[in-house]
């Protein structure tokens, strides 16, 4: 999978690309990532990417001219197939495990970072969809271009060592993972469980699914009202 990636400050990349999971899925070839500086394809010698805003307020927004070169250009380097664009704004879509799902089947995405107050509206003609890391403000896009990419590594096949480390996760299946425990056995007052000890396979799968449901319900009851929804 080529995962190409928009940005005014590529330098953040580097560390959250270059460790763990992300870097395996690299080292495998399993993942291609290409950092695209957006300021290249500044309107002016000066290397302007941005404006006011028309009709005045604070901040400046990033040019759709600009921002549309880098996607041309960005597309040229694209040899077989067509990507998806994905703006990060928090006026998009809320990133779930179920589109990191979708995602991670993709062969290409280019992900777009804004940054100062955003995009220039028309932007969004650009692009196929919107998708936002949660309801809060971030200073750009890059730490949630960082989180698409991470979230998908994982989910590529022959990334991670055992593939049920995925699927038994929290979110798959609408609800939370069960509790997990190491040693030591005793930690002052606190115990394993002790199914968990037992050896017997069966009750330990079900403890663990009765557990995760339990642990759904008390904490994130909204999982199990959407998966309901969803089979609707
Ligand atoms: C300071 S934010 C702009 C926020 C914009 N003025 C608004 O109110 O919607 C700058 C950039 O950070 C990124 N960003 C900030 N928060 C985000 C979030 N929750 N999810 C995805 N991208 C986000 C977007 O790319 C955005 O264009």
């Amino acid at each position: 999978m080529h995962i190409s990636i928009i940005t005014l400050f590529p330098e953040m990349f580097s560390g959250a690309f270059d460790a763990s999971i992300v870097k395996r899925a690299k080292e495998k070839g399993k993942l291609h990532i290409h950092l695209v500086n957006l300021r290249k394809f500044a309107s002016d010698t000066y290397g302007t990417v941005d404006d006011h805003p028309y009709g005045g307020g604070t901040g400046m927004v990033l040019r759709v001219d600009v921002i549309d070169r880098a996607l041309k250009h960005t597309r040229t380097l694209i040899k077989e197939g067509t990507p998806r664009v994905i703006l990060m704004t928090p006026q998009g879509e809320t990133y779930t495990q179920k589109k990191a799902r979708q995602l991670s089947t993709a062969d290409h995405l280019i992900l777009l970072c804004g940054h100062y107050e955003g995009v220039d509206e028309r932007v969004r003609a650009l692009v196929d969809e919107e998708i936002s890391i949660g309801d809060y403000v971030l200073t750009g896009g890059e730490i949630p271009a960082m989180v698409l990419t991470d979230s998908i590594a994982r989910l590529l096949p022959d990334v991670l060592v055992k593939a049920d480390a995925t699927t038994n996760e929290s979110f798959e299946q609408s609800m939370l993972e069960y509790p997990h425990y190491t040693r030591p056995e005793i930690y002052g007052d606190a115990r394993v469980p002790a199914v968990l000890l037992s050896g017997n396979h069966k009750n330990i799968t079900k403890w663990r699914q009765e557990q995760a449901l339990e642990k759904t319900r008390k904490r994130r009851p909204d999982l199990l009202l959407r998966e309901k929804k969803d089979l609707a």
